[in-house]
C-alpha cells in the first residue's frame, strides 16, 4: 500500500485550549490508517504542550539557521529538538513573501537542518503571474536547485518536498489534477537528477486549498505522496475527513 503524509499547517491559529480540544477530537476519532503519517505544524508557543501529549508527529512552522544568539523572536533547531519537536517547514511562501525570506536564507535553514539531522519539508511553488507566463517549471527548478545544492545522498531521509502554488493557497482555487501531475512529475525528475535513484524515496506533498471535496482526486494522482493542509486542518474532523480517501 502507498504511504502518505497528511500534514496540518495551522499557521497563526488556535489558542492552547483550542489546540487541546483539537487533539482530544483527533484521538477520539481514531482514523485507523496505518499507511498515513499524520503531522501537525504549529506555532512555536504551542509546541511544548503538543509534544507532551504524544499523539502525533509535531513540527515547527519556522526555524532560524543559527544554533543560538541575538535573534529576537526566533527559535533554533537545538531548542526545537530539546522539547521533542520532530521536523520543520522551510520556505513556505508566506515566509518567503510576507517575511521577505531570501533564497539564501532558506538555503541556510536547509543546511542547518542537514547539519543537525533534523527532518524538514522544503516548500516550493509559483505565483499566478509565473503560472500564466508558463514559466512555472523553471521557477520551481530554481527554487529546488537553490534549496538543495550541496546536499548528499545521506540527507535524503531528512527531506520532504511540498508543492504549493501560491495562487491556490487559502484561495479556494485548487490546482487541477493535470497541473498537480505535471509539477509533481517534474519535481521527481529534479530530485532524481540531484540524488539519483534514492530521489525516488522523497515524499512530494501537494498543498493549496485541499478540502473534503477535492482531496480524493488530488490524492489519487500517483505522483502525490500526501498533503500540506492549511484552512481545512483547523478543525480535527475536517482534517481527518481528508484521510478518508487514502
Ligand atoms: P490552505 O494552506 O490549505 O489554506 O490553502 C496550505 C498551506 O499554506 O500550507
Amino acid at each position: 500500500m502507498r504511504k502518505f503524509i497528511l500534514a496540518a499547517n495551522w499557521k497563526m491559529n488556535l489558542t492552547a485550549a483550542e489546540a487541546q480540544d483539537w487533539l482530544n477530537h483527533f484521538t477520539s476519532i481514531n482514523p485507523n490508517k496505518n499507511h498515513v503519517e499524520f503531522r501537525l505544524y504549529a506555532t512555536s508557543v504551542l509546541l511544548s504542550d503538543l509534544v507532551r501529549t504524544n499523539v502525533l508527529h509535531i513540527g515547527s512552522q519556522n526555524v532560524h539557521p543559527s544554533d543560538s544568539g541575538a535573534y529576537t523572536g526566533e527559535v533554533s533547531i537545538p531548542q526545537l529538538k530539546s522539547i521533542g519537536v520532530q521536523s520543520v517547514l522551510i520556505g513556505h511562501s508566506e515566509r518567503r513573501n510576507d517575511f521577505h525570506e531570501s533564497a539564501n536564507f532558506i538555503k541556510e535553514k536547509v543546511d542547518a537542518s542537514c547539519n543537525h539531522s533534523f527532518p524538514f519539508i522544503l516548500c516550493c511553488g509559483e505565483d499566478l503571474k509565473t503560472r500564466e507566463n508558463g514559466t512555472h517549471l523553471s521557477f520551481i527548478r530554481t527554487q529546488l536547485t537553490s534549496g538543495l545544492s550541496g546536499l548528499e545522498n545521506n540527507h535524503v531521509p531528512l527531506l520532504t518536498i511540498a508543492y504549493e502554488p501560491i495562487w491556490a493557497i487559502g484561495t479556494g482555487q485548487t490546482a487541477t489534477t493535470a497541473e498537480v501531475t505535471e509539477v509533481h512529475t517534474f519535481i521527481r525528475a529534479v530530485l532524481l537528477e540531484f540524488f539519483g535513484e534514492s530521489g525516488t524515496s522523497i515524499p512530494i506533498l501537494y498543498g493549496g486549498s485541499v478540502n473534503s471535496s477535492n482531496a480524493a482526486s488530488i490524492f489519487a494522482c500517483p505522483q502525490v505522496n500526501g498533503g500540506l493542509i492549511g484552512g481545512a486542518s483547523l478543525n480535527a474532523s475536517n482534517f481527518l475527513e481528508l484521510a478518508s480517501s487514502l
